[in-house]
């Protein structure tokens, strides 16, 4: 049978692998495909998909800068039903002969559009829309074959539509959790303008993926890096189910994980029924980086540590391919796209070195975010212990380690995180967070203890809500737990003096302070 499919043309937008997936949420099949995409190249994939409709995504571009990324116009001939969103709404405009500008004043952020015509996309919507917008170029005119169906303040024309075609712009991002009704405007694109029916579900991606690797591997061994956090847990177990026992778990510990965790991994996966390598690394992974300061370099250095641990452990098992838990978000942030500009390194993405002894790198969940990667955990009958574990970056707390990393330090770091995730724990708070945790930043601040000056370390702590990690908010801690925290923290770590709390949402800042 055919999926019905929704295609995104990919603008190099943050949030562009978010529009697919909140499509495949309804139950509709959704993949994202390159901007430059031809008309025969769609028509192609119709032997394997039933395309019913293609969204712009948006992009960093503004469609006046010659690099700009461009679409071939015979994709608006196509007759397919077409939304663009922010760049891809402007980009529809610009190829109409509509009037595009650079606005004076940028919009980003949460913005109330006055709907005009509830209609089409926004059938059902109320005459004041609370939406998600994050954009530079504005659309002042349309051309007469459209009509405007929305305005704010600053864009006259913030969502049209061609009078007979099934084309449509949106100014802002309806696949943003912050666009309050943007889950229905994608589902009237969905199921009213592209009449798609919903016959996809989340067990044929499991499928898929076990399928995938067993052509990939063949009969060769494999071996697959497991920090034990969700996502390469959900990698491990998919892996098991399709190599069984040609494939070899590694564990590599290189002494920047929390308190008590390589014993707990040790427990969790010792009895897992795959081959499960433990790897010390801790010594080697300090002396790489002895003296680093820069955060990138630290990414880099530690990513290609793993690689050379991994290549050892696969010279002696005779693997020839490396398997990693590697999920969409971290991809992205990385900046693998043409388009799209590189927040950071992510260890096991851009942090991988140039040159690597494995045949190839397999990554089963690349396209999946958080989220859905916890629905295949709970299919796949993970425990709940790791099903819920808060994300954890591989690189662990040297990412939370401002400045060079010492034994002492992670020491510190170490004992501040415990107690963080002590009372975050302990008063009921960790299951409406997606992350909480300490950092260790490199300013000292005077203190006082006992009745002697104190000079020491200031921490940071650091808590998150977000439903995907792209973009997230500090969570209001009540006052006395964060005052328990504080003072717990200064009382058990004498080499502290200082607590903060971070209250800056991403964006501007990331989640991870490094
Ligand atoms: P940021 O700090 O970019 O983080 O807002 C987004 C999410 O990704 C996690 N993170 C990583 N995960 N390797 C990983 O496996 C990494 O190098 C890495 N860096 C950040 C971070 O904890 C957050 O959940």
């Amino acid at each position: 049978m055919k999926y019905d499919t929704v295609l995104v043309l990919d603008f190099g937008g943050q949030y562009c692998h978010l529009i697919g997936r909140r499509i495949r949420e309804n139950g509709v099949y959704s993949e994202i495909v390159p901007h430059d995409i031809t008309p025969d190249e769609i028509k192609a994939l119709n032997e394997k998909f039933n395309v019913k409709g293609l969204v712009l995504s948006g992009g960093p571009a503004s469609v006046y800068e010659a690099e700009a990324p461009k679409i071939d116009p015979g994709v608006l001939e196509m007759n397919l039903p077409v939304l663009g969103l922010c760049y891809g709404q402007q980009l529809i405009a610009q190829i109409a002969n509509g009037k595009v500008e650079r606005a004076a004043c940028k919009e980003f952020g949460i913005a109330y559009v006055a709907i005009d015509k509830n209609v089409g996309v926004l059938k059902g919507l109320s005459k004041k829309e609370k939406v998600w917008m994050s954009h530079g170029d504005t659309v002042f005119a349309m051309t007469p074959e459209y009509e405007v169906l929305a305005h704010t303040e600053n864009c006259p024309v913030a969502a049209f539509r061609h009078k007979r075609k099934p084309i449509y712009g949106l100014q802002w991002h309806p696949e943003v959790v912050h666009t309050e009704h943007g889950a229905e405007m994608l589902r009237n694109f969905i199921f009213e303008v592209c009449r798609c029916k919903a016959n996809w579900q989340m067990e044929d991606l499991i499928g898929k993926m076990i399928k995938e690797l067993k052509a990939e591997v063949g009969d060769a061994k494999a071996i697959i890096g497991l920090s034990g956090g969700i996502d390469s847990s959900v990698a491990t177990a998919v892996a098991a189910q399709a190599l069984g026992d040609m494939l070899t778990a590694v564990f590599v510990d290189h002494g920047f994980m929390r308190e008590g965790e390589p014993e707990a991994i040790k427990a969790a996966f010792g009895s897992y029924g795959i081959n499960f390598v433990m790897a010390n690394a801790k010594q080697r992974f300090m002396e790489k980086l002895k003296g680093v300061v820069d955060p990138e370099r630290k990414r880099k250095i530690i990513g290609e540590e793993f690689i050379r641990v991994f290549e050892e452990i696969a010279e002696k098992s005779g693997a020839e391919f490396l398997i990693q838990g590697t999920i969409y978000p971290d991809r992205i942030e990385s900046g693998f796209r043409k388009h799209s500009d590189k927040i950071k390194t992510h260890h096991n993405v851009a942090g991988l070195p140039a040159r690597i002894k494995f045949r190839k790198i397999l990554e089963p969940l690349r396209d999946l975010y958080k989220d859905e990667v916890r629905k295949v955990a709970k299919m796949l009958g993970l425990p709940q212990a790791i099903v819920n574990r808060q994300p954890f970056p591989g690189p662990g707390l040297a990412v939370r380690i401002i400045g060079e990393l010492t034994e002492d330090k992670v020491k510190v770091a170490k004992k501040a995180d415990r107690i963080v995730t002590e009372e975050i724990e302990r008063n009921g708070l960790a299951e409406n967070l997606w992350q909480y945790f300490a950092v260790l930043t490199d300013t000292k601040a005077t203190g006082v203890r006992g009745d002697a000056r104190a000079y020491g370390y200031v921490v940071a702590v650091r808590a998150a809500e977000s439903r995907e990690a792209m973009t997230a908010s500090f969570a209001r801690i009540p006052y006395e737990i964060l005052e328990k925290i504080s003072t717990r923290i200064t009382n058990e770590v004498p080499e502290v003096t200082r607590v903060v709390y971070d209250v800056t949402h991403k964006p501007p800042a990331t989640i991870e302070w490094e």
